[in-house]
């Protein structure tokens, strides 16, 4: 079976193609590659350096299923330039899933965000109302709009809205811009944790890896459970406080660190319900925010992450790329 990830060159892009390849998938990862080409050769891999709005749809003939996680990938990032983060996000991969009906692809899978649901105090599911507060969130919300809709009997998509990812996971392109990400590497860095004011706010969290398993599984599962459909990717229990976080991953580390506040006070809240993931789709992730700190900790120490790479923090790396006259 042939699979095309866009935006395969990413934080979770690298750590789902060697779960693809590991489970005997021929794996095509196209990517403008902005944060280095860092897949290894594999007989089963093919790579192409094209961007999501513009590559040759012939790209797409033989392809079984497409899971397109290709993006300006944060709310920052996002802002940077609207426009090209709406023809990116939303046009781009609304492209995407056309051509790929049109070429005789079963699946599509989309990336989109738990972002959509915005700050709220109920606990949002994936009948909530969306309340999407960014250019991220809307062109998210957009694309499940537009995508979804193409189904029918011949066609498949399918949109997981993915909590905050953290992790490390052997990913190529690591993020530091993530919270518990950037929390890890403070306290083994710097030793200590920066805690944005007041720290009771609310965020539904999952690791990288069962986010590249769930995308996985979500080519197997049978086409009637997942068609036109939306499934929020986490889990009920991993849905922390802020504050709640610092305390889990220090004592995951076991270490005593001070705690840096910062911001002015923000309250605003969101947190998931991942019901649905477990009932009908039948997967739970399996990795905790101790398990995810612990590995990118012993993954610093032991020099196989560069906690000073500037590619790890998504927005300036970007800035940096426009500023050296690379089109993003
Ligand atoms: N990481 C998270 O916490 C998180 C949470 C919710 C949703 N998501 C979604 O998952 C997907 C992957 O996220 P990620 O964390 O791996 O982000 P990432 O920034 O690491 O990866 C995105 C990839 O897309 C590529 N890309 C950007 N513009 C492109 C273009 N025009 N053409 C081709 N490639 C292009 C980049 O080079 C990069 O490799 C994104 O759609 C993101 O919005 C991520």
């Amino acid at each position: 079976m042939k699979v095309l990830v866009t935006g395969a060159g990413g934080y979770i892009g690298t750590v789902l193609v060697d779960e693809l390849l590991r489970r005997g998938y021929y794996v095509i990862a196209l990517d403008r590659w902005f944060f280095g080409k860092t897949l290894q050769d594999d007989v089963n891999l093919k790579t192409i350096d094209a961007d999501e709005r513009l590559y040759d749809p012939d790209v797409l003939r033989g392809v079984d299923a497409v899971i397109d996680l290709a993006s300006l990938s944060n709310d920052p990032a996002g802002e940077l330039d609207p426009v090209k983060t709406w023809s990116i996000n939303y046009l781009g991969r609304l492209r995407t899933a056309v051509l790929a009906k049109q070429k005789g692809v079963k699946r599509y899978l989309l990336s989109s965000s738990c972002s959509v649901y915005g700050f709220r105090d109920d606990i949002a599911t994936e009948e909530s109302r969306p309340n999407p507060l960014t250019t991220y969130a809307k062109a998210n919300l957009y694309a499940e709009r537009d995508i979804l809709p193409l189904a029918d009997k011949n066609f498949t998509p399918m949109a997981f809205r993915i909590a905050t990812v953290y992790g490390y996971a052997g990913t190529r392109r690591m993020r530091f811009d993530l919270v518990i990400n950037a929390m890890t590497r403070d306290i083994v860095t710097k030793g200590k944790v920066m805690i944005m004011r007041d720290g009771s706010q609310w965020r539904p969290f999952v690791h990288v890896k069962d986010v590249a398993v769930a995308f996985a599984e979500a080519l197997e599962k049978p086409e009637d459970l997942i068609r036109g459909r939306v499934f929020n990717l986490g889990t009920d229990d991993q849905n922390y406080q802020i504050k709640e976080l610092a305390d889990r991953i220090t004592s995951a580390l076991g270490v005593n660190v001070e705690y840096e506040w910062y911001g002015s006070p923000d309250t605003r809240s969101y947190r998931v319900s991942f019901e649905k993931l477990k009932k009908e789709f039948g997967f739970e992730p399996k990795y905790r925010v101790e398990d995810g700190a612990k590995e990118i900790a012993d993954a610093i120490r032991s020099g196989k992450l560069d906690s000073n790479d500037p590619k790890t923090i998504t927005v300036s790396w970007y800035k940096s790329l426009i500023a050296q006259g690379v089109m993003v």
